[in-house]
């Protein structure tokens, strides 16, 4: 292949040399992985991107990997180096274009990965990494706290770079999640309200704590008067911004119908309809996903996911396919029922994927996720069965 003209940007400055003259004649620009401009790649995207696993911690080139990600056509990248951490290649295969180089190499290997890489430009891709992730019970007490803070906790596994994941608690009145995780609520969305429009980076850092699980979370303390003080503004502009800031935002969403909610709705990318195996659950949330269906037909599809699987079941509990029957759709996914692991984590503070990992709930929200992550909903997409 003739390189001459093309551009190549190289993450480090190790592979400089080689590069030079396994690409020959191309133009040869250098980054460091920690301010790498997504601004710049939107606008002058080069031809290939070249990352030397070498040039910087696995934690900045995980963030440089997230930036390339979230352009809208992510160039070519290959990443080289020994030794890759898997947590690296793993986020670089989402890339839709992407490739590993294991050292040792000849200037021949990395000519001839490179070059059809750098021929064979994708489309812009469906299966990005999708950002908010929204989860909505269909009953009270389904489950959706517990599967929201599971989700979160899964994803910030999966993704690498500082700021991974974010957990937002939108039950703004009475919401559990800084309960059920044992972290500070500091969000002070009512106060927010007054003035919307300084939502930005700097505020969310003061309103974001630290939670268990390497995310972040997002939730206010008690407040009985919250829906009526908070604006939909505030609560739209405070998804935007983690939105910006992070690779993945996890909404944990009320039930009950608020001003913003559609808008919250059709602003996500996934969206989990959470029910257990009851006849009435199964119709509140064939309801809930046919109702959301008809106002936001363009939205992402509700997909429902099945709480509380139990393996003995007391008494008659309607299976899978009934379950099925009764929604009128396929379920994505379903949770085993683990009521130990589930109350001795909330009991503890944290997720059950820290305080019992070897949970069936651990397993099934990671199949969950990796399924979600494969497959990204596509939007309009309705999902019936017969
Ligand atoms: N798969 C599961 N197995 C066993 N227990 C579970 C499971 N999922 C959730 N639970 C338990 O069910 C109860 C309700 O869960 P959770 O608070 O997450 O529901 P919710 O839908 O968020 O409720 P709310 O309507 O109050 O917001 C909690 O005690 C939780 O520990
Ligand atoms: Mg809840």
């Amino acid at each position: 292949m003739n390189f001459a003209g093309r551009r190549v940007l190289i993450i480090g400055t190790g592979l400089v040399e080689l590069a030079a003259r396994a690409l020959e004649g191309a133009v040869i620009e250098t980054a460091v992985a920690d301010s790498l401009n997504g601004r710049s790649l939107q606008s002058d995207p080069p031809d290939l991107v070249l990352i030397d696993a070498a040039g910087a911690t696995a934690e900045a080139l995980g963030g440089a990997i997230s930036t390339l990600g979230r352009a809208p056509t992510p160039p070519p990248t290959l990443l080289v180096g020994g030794q890759l951490p898997v947590a690296l290649v793993r986020a670089l295969m989402r890339l839709p274009h992407s490739d590993v180089l294991e050292a040792p190499f000849t200037i021949q290997d990395l000519a001839a990965t490179a070059a059809p890489l750098m021929t064979a430009r994708l489309p812009p891709v469906q299966s990005a990494p999708s950002r908010c992730w929204t989860v909505m019970g269909a009953v009270g007490g389904a489950g959706a706290t517990t599967i929201a803070i599971e989700i979160a906790c899964a994803l910030a596994e999966r993704l690498p770079g500082p700021r991974r994941v974010c957990l937002i608690d939108l039950n703004i009145a009475d919401g559990a999640a800084a309960a059920y995780l044992a972290a500070p609520a500091n969000m002070l969305l009512s106060r927010a309200s007054q003035a919307p429009e300084r939502i930005d980076p700097a505020l969310l850092d003061a309103f974001v704590s630290e939670a268990p699980g390497g995310i972040d979370l997002l939730a206010a303390a008690r407040d009985c008067h919250a829906f009526d003080t908070t604006s939909p503004e505030a609560v739209l502009r405070i998804l935007d911004v983690a939105c910006q800031v992070y690779d993945a935002v996890v909404v944990d969403a009320p039930r009950h119908r608020r001003a913003w909610t559609l808008d919250v709705l059709s602003g996500s990318d996934e969206l989990l309809v959470v029910s257990e195996l009851t006849v009435p659950a199964l119709l509140a949330a064939r309801s809930l996903a046919g109702e959301i269906e008809a106002e936001l037909p363009d939205g992402p599809p509700p997909r429902i996911v099945l709480n509380r699987l139990a393996k003995r079941v007391f008494g008659p509990a309607p299976s899978m396919v009934e379950a099925e029957k009764a929604l009128q759709r396929r379920a994505v996914g379903g949770i085993t029922s683990d009521w130990e692991a589930a109350a001795a984590s909330a009991n503890l503070g944290g997720p059950i994927s820290q305080h019992r990992p070897k949970s069936r709930i651990v397993k099934d929200i990671g199949d969950l996720v990796d399924r979600l992550m494969a497959s990204p909903a596509v939007r309009g997409d309705q999902a019936r069965v017969a």
